[in-house]
């Protein structure tokens, strides 16, 4: 909620859309308002975003209908994954959702009114072998650790307790995007042309690679450097493009979500996919050349620094040998 980029997104959502487009961002964004109906944001906990509160108030999922489904009881009881915990600043009940990836779905997937699913990661996962293992989306996102790790000695009950951590990492972390995906690649001759393959798979997310928003994408980017000093480039992206009625590519993020009307092309990664790319490159037998593979994930083009659009997650170098004649 209080980043600078969804505000300045909200901003332009109200200006294109009209006032009226505040309800549905705020509903994921700074989901608390829906409950206490403060619509002008005056209210220090509507700025929280994603609250404890929130998440913690929800004592039922509603399977049939993954995108609305919180039902919330908000009061001294909060629900969670804890049989037995007796804290003493607020009463608790056992939850089962909270251990279910359809707790996540309520705002990771969104049907808008046009029909198009434009938030997908849950739908992406229960297609997934991951849905059928019970692997969920708490046990990638939430990592359990051990609580003497995390929770302070004062409050500590159960010493060989873990707790999950509460961080999210996704697209953001480089940790969680070279768990996610990987590049292997090789070279060859052919008279005067140099074929390189890279082989890209999505090693370890539950969804598609990219997920989420459709203005995500994952881009492999070849640089081979020849012996002779010339530099020459290919790439590949991983993208679901979303355009709306008319047909228009739609690159911001409330046109994405709003307008969105249909996906006009999707060659993002599938969970454990692997992907053959070939390339190939006018260099000469008798010469040497280095290949220098780089991985990208481009956030939003909306963002303001160019650093906050996109990051280099994995870079590597393989050198293709001159042949002889
Ligand atoms: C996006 C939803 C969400 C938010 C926000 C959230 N939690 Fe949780 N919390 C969960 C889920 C889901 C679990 C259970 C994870 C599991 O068991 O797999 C959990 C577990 C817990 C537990 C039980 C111990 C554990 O780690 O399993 C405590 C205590 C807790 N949360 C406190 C908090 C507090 C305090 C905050 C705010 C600082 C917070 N939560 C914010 C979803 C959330
Ligand atoms: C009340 C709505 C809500 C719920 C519930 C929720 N999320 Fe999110 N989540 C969001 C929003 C909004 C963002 C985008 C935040 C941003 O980038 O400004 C987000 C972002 C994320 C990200 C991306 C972080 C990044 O690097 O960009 C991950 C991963 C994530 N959520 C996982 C989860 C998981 C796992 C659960 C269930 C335990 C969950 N979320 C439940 C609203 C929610
Ligand atoms: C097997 C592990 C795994 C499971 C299960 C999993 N994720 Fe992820 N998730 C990842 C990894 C790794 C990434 C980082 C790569 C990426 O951003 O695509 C990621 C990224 C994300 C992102 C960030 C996308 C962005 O815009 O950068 C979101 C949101 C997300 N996951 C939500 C979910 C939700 C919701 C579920 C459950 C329905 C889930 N994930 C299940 C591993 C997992
Ligand atoms: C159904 C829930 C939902 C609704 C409704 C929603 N969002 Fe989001 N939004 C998300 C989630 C979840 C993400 C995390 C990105 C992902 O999954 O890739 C996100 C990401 C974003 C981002 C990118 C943040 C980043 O750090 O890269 C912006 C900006 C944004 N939303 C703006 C809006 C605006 C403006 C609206 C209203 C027109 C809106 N959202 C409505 C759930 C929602």
């Amino acid at each position: 909620m209080e980043s600078r980029l969804f505000q300045d997104c909200l901003e332009e959502a109200k200006e294109k859309l009209g006032e009226d487009v505040q309800p549905t961002c705020l509903r994921c964004h700074a989901p608390s308002v829906a409950f206490t109906r403060d619509l002008v944001l005056e209210k220090k906990v509507s700025w929280e975003g994603v609250t404890c509160d929130f998440c913690h108030s929800v004592n039922q999922v509603d399977a049939r209908k993954p995108d609305q489904s919180y039902q919330l009881v908000v009061g001294s009881t909060k629900f969670g994954p804890l049989k037995d915990a007796t804290p003493q600043g607020h009463g608790v009940a056992f939850s089962k959702a909270h251990t279910d990836s359809l707790l996540c779905a309520g705002c990771h997937e969104y049907r808008n009114s046009n029909g198009l699913l434009v938030l997908s990661s849950f739908s992406e996962w229960q297609q997934s072998s991951y849905a059928a293992d019970r692997s969920s989306c708490q046990g990638c996102h939430m990592a359990a650790v051990p609580a003497a790790r995390v929770v302070d000695p004062k409050v500590l009950r159960v010493k060989d307790a873990t707790v999950n951590l509460h961080q999210m990492p996704g697209g953001h972390s480089i940790e969680q995007l070279n768990k996610a995906v990987d590049v292997r690649v090789a070279n060859r001759r052919q008279g005067d042309q140099l074929l390189v393959t890279a082989i890209v798979r999505n090693k370890g997310a539950g969804h598609m690679v990219p997920t989420g928003s459709p203005l995500r994408k994952l881009v492999v980017d070849l640089e081979v450097h020849t012996e002779d000093g010339r530099k020459l480039r290919a790439e590949r992206t991983y993208e679901r493009a979303v355009v709306d009625a008319k047909g228009s590519l739609l690159t911001k993020e409330h046109a994405v979500l709003v307008n969105g009307a249909r996906v006009a092309s999707d060659n993002r990664l599938k969970p454990k996919e692997e992907r053959v790319e070939n390339f190939t490159f006018d260099v000469a037998r008798s010469l040497s050349a280095r290949i220098v593979t780089r991985l990208w994930y481009y956030y939003s083009p909306q963002a303001v620094r160019e650093t906050e659009k996109k990051l280099s997650f994995q870079i590597m170098a393989s050198i293709a040998e001159k042949e002889s004649k």
